[in-house]
């Protein structure tokens, strides 16, 4: 949801510096991208391209300095047009800010900014950050005093990185609810959305908190508060690295991640005593709440099952952008999970900080230092490692590990704990059938709707790859419980929908299975996912994917996953898409 970058170097790199940077920054935002570079003036260049046509003006050619601010932007007030891309400057092109958020109150203030006979140029909310600046420094500030004067004006969420001319080689940084993070390098210091952005420059990071700024000049770096006065901040060691934010070989990110899962999950399984320190200091929960958005959601609805099978305490589960909404009986006696990859999901955090006012609340995060890990009472961190294709695969198996060791030990289920490292294992020959599941790809890719079904522990991993299908291929799809097509949408089944049917071993299996005859005597082309030891479903789905037999209900949401994301990306690729960057849809959501 918009990236943003900023660096000031000691040699005059920073235009391939910054560019360099932004295209790790891609999966935030790819409508439009703009960079400003202080050299003798500030001079602007943005564009309504991807990252790699924009590298290829020749005006960038001419741009040489040693700091500078860049963007890469997911329209929400405006539309995607140059004049619209970022960075954004006052009347004077004196200032350049690039912004990561929204201005809620812009409308009001605009109209006052243009009463006063400041000229806009674009339609966005962030236009009004670099006049307001303007008229601070007009009336007599200096550049920290106009930009804190700036954000008092302002309603709503932002991370800025913002150049000012008579200031060059010097860029400021501030936030309120989006993520910046300054990176400190040797001889280099960074402001940026994500530290995926600066691996391959350092490894030494501070989380910058709400209303901090961060100045970064010549000199280093210095962090001031709110009333002007320096603080000092903990430097971190990200133990990413460089080469995991790469393609490595593989066309597209997503490919590479869903290889990635066995090690995902093996990594986070090594966060098992951390998670039973964690439990251990827990009281007697009487309910669990889960709240997440998306994919995050679908591993929450995979907690439910676990938790009310294995720890016998109520749970439910509540899309974060509803939470406002029904968290009347939250108390003392309910632990609130909150799942999400990027801890930064605008709904989330909003939940977040509701349910921190009345219940204990733990978050399960993929990106350490985000927002969600400083706010939460307690911590779990999914060792996916950086995930940039915008479609969710490896964390989303991180997420449901974490899951599973937190119900299985706070269940007293121990030994469960072997069925769940097998999983692994498990996954690698979910790989194998990759070649089968291209096939199956073009056969399909031309239709236009889709059904996913399963019961039980299937109905989330059938939500989750209707949503992988439509959020990659653009096709309609809905994920329903198998037992729920008989209430309303067999009406839509005919031979032109296929109908995706999770169907593992299991106490659920003789149910779908009946669902998925009745899905067939309306002709539609059943695409099964099962035990390859399941001769009826072998011989009665027109495909049949099969999996290991030993693969129990309970913990097929983590192998069975794995061929709908592998359907999802071929259908993608077959349709000519690019499946890392998905029209409309960003990474990080931080808008409500
Ligand atoms: C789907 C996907 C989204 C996210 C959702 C929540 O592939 O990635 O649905 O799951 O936006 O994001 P996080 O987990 O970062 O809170």
């Amino acid at each position: 949801m918009c990236g943003i970058i900023g660096c000031v170097l000691k040699d005059d790199e920073a235009v391939p510096v910054l560019l360099e940077c932004l295209g790790k920054l891609e999966y935030r935002g790819y409508d439009s991208v703009g960079i400003a570079i202080s050299a003798n003036g500030i001079k602007v260049i943005k564009d309504q391209s991807k990252i790699h046509q924009f590298a290829k003006n020749p005006d960038l050619n001419e741009l040489s300095g040693k700091s500078g601010i860049a963007h890469v932007r997911w329209a929400t007030h405006g539309t995607p047009i140059k004049e619209n891309a970022h960075p954004h400057t006052d009347c004077n092109n004196r200032i350049a800010v690039v912004h990561n958020g929204i201005i809620e109150n812009f409308k009001e203030l605009r109209v006052e900014l243009q009463n006063s006979g400041h000229t806009f140029t674009s339609n966005t909310d962030t236009e009004v950050i670099p006049h307001l600046i303007e008229k601070y420094l007009d009336e007599g500030q200096n550049l920290e005093e106009a930009i804190y004067s700036t954000t008092q004006k302002l309603k709503g969420a932002y991370a800025l990185a913002i150049m000012f001319v008579d200031e060059p080689n010097k860029i400021i940084g501030i936030r309120k609810e989006s993520p910046l993070i300054v990176g400190k390098g040797n001889g280099e210091n960074f402001l940026t959305s994500d530290v995926s952005a600066i691996l391959s420059h350092t490894d030494q990071v501070i989380y910058l908190d709400n209303m901090e700024m961060a100045i970064l000049d010549g000199n280093g770096v210095t962090i001031k508060n709110l009333d002007g006065d320096s603080i000092t901040k903990e430097i971190h060691t990200i133990e990413w690295s460089a080469e995991m934010a790469e393609k490595q070989g593989f066309d597209h990110f997503m490919l590479k991640e869903i290889h990635e899962q066995p090690n995902a999950v093996k990594q986070t399984l090594m966060e098992a005593d951390e998670i039973n320190n964690i439990i251990k200091k827990f009281p007697k929960f009487n309910k669990i709440s889960f709240v997440a958005c998306g994919t995050s959601y679908h591993a929450s609805l995979v907690g439910k099952y676990l938790f009310e099978t294995l720890t016998g305490v109520p749970t439910d589960v509540i899309l974060a952008s509803e939470f406002e909404y029904s968290a009347s009986t939250l108390n003392e006696n309910t632990l609130v999970i909150l799942i999400s990859q990027s801890g930064e999901t605008a709904d989330t955090l909003k939940a977040l900080r509701i349910a921190n006012k009345k219940s204990h609340t733990l978050v399960i995060v993929n990106v350490v230092g985000s927002t969600a890990t400083r706010e939460a009472d307690d911590v779990i961190i999914t060792r996916a490692g950086p995930e940039i294709g915008v479609a969710a695969t490896k964390t989303y198996v991180s997420q449901l590990t974490v899951i599973y060791l937190m119900a299985i030990l706070m269940g007293g289920n121990d030994d469960l704990l072997k069925t769940l490292e097998n999983m692994p294992d498990y996954m690698e020959e979910a790989l194998k059938t990759e070649d089968q599941i291209k096939e199956i790809a073009g056969k399909y890719s031309k239709k236009t709707d889709f059904f996913f079904i399963g019961r039980g522990y299937s109905y989330p991993t059938a939500i989750e790859g209707a949503l992988k299908l439509k959020e990659i291929t653009y096709i309609h799809a809905e994920g329903y419980a198998a037992g729920e097509l008989k209430h309303g949408p067999l009406a839509l089944i005919d031979d032109d929908v296929p109908v995706v049917a999770v169907i593992p071993p299991g106490i659920s299996r003789d149910k779908t299975l009946s669902n998925m005859e009745e899905v067939k005597a309306r002709n539609a082309h059943v695409i099964a996912l099962g035990s390859s030891a399941d001769e009826t479903l072998k011989s009665e789905s027109d495909e049949f994917i099969g999996l290991p037999n030993e693969i129990n209900e309970m913990f097929s949401p983590l192998p069975y996953v794995i061929p709908m994301q592998l359907l999802s990306y071929y259908i993608s690729v077959e349709r000519g898409l690019d499946p890392d960057k998905p029209k409309n849809l960003a990474k990080c959501v931080t808008v409500e």
